[in-house]
């Protein structure tokens, strides 16, 4: 089944505009102990994504994608260098700190979707926002506009196993945006798709996060979806092997 979906531009977004958060890191590294072995799986890596930047990481598995993605949500702490959001440096931040800033502004999109099972698709969407408590009342007529938006008005009762996995991730994205985030990242976020379905996920992501003006840091295997991005680094064992802008 070919699924399609509708893609409102500009004219939905209006005053939901969002500046991009920009990310820079400085010389990041993360050791992992393994056994009595230490491992970099991230060795000195500098970088940075401006606002409203769509950055691709691509590198094999083990090369150290998560945990990049992992050290710039603030889920993980760099064993050194240092890293910067909107041009301040998160080393100096309490755990509050950064979990209150992750909650606001950070969207996930996951390879495994990670919907909750006993929620509908328009509960699942609604997650960040029914987790501050916004009432049925105010969350629902947002995730409504949403689920429009990326072709789901009808499936918006439907519990994720009623839903194809292009649904699936379609709702994932929703639930990425819903709060506004100004910095989206997502992990493999085609790699349990068929490549058609992931490519209109990716455009479906690309689009919106372009209309708002969100970053987005992306990993991914694919050199087709890499391709989409304003930038690309290549890890191998933790290192940037290869940089691209476009
Ligand atoms: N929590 C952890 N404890 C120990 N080693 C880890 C941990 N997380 C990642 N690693 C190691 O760090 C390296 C990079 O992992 P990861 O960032 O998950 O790579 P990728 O996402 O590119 O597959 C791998 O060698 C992995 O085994
Ligand atoms: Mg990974």
């Amino acid at each position: 089944m070919v699924e399609t979906a509708v893609i409102k531009t500009k004219e939905s977004v209006g005053e939901n505009q969002i500046r991009g958060c920009e990310v820079r890191l400085d010389q990041v590294s993360k050791h992992y102990i393994q056994g009595k072995e230490q491992v970099a799986a991230l060795d000195k890596v500098s970088l940075e994504v401006k606002a409203g930047e769509f950055l691709a990481v691509m590198g094999a598995s083990g090369s150290g994608k998560s945990t990049l993605l992992n050290l710039v949500a603030g889920l993980d702490k760099p064993s050194q260098g240092d890293m910067f959001l909107n041009g301040r440096a998160i080393s100096g931040w309490k755990d509050k700190q950064l979990t209150l800033f992750r909650r606001q502004e950070i969207g996930f999109v996951f390879q495994l979707f990670n919907l909750i099972p006993t929620l509908s698709a328009e509960e699942n969407a609604a997650l960040p926002l029914l987790m501050v408590g916004e009432s049925r009342s105010v969350w629902q007529p947002k995730v409504s506009d949403w689920l429009k938006r990326v072709g789901l008005e009808n499936q918006r009762k439907h519990y994720p196993a009623e839903l194809s996995g292009g649904q699936m991730q379609r709702i994932a994205i929703v639930r990425a945006l819903i709060h506004h985030p100004s910095l989206i990242l997502a992990d493999e976020p085609t790699g349990n798709l068929d490549s058609k379905t992931g490519d209109q996920m990716l455009f479906i992501l690309k689009e919106i996060t372009e209309d708002l003006g969100v970053t987005l840091i992306m990993v991914t295997h694919d050199p087709m979806v890499a391709a989409y991005g304003h930038a690309l680094i290549t890890l191998k064992d933790g290192r940037i092997l290869d940089s691209a802008a476009r």
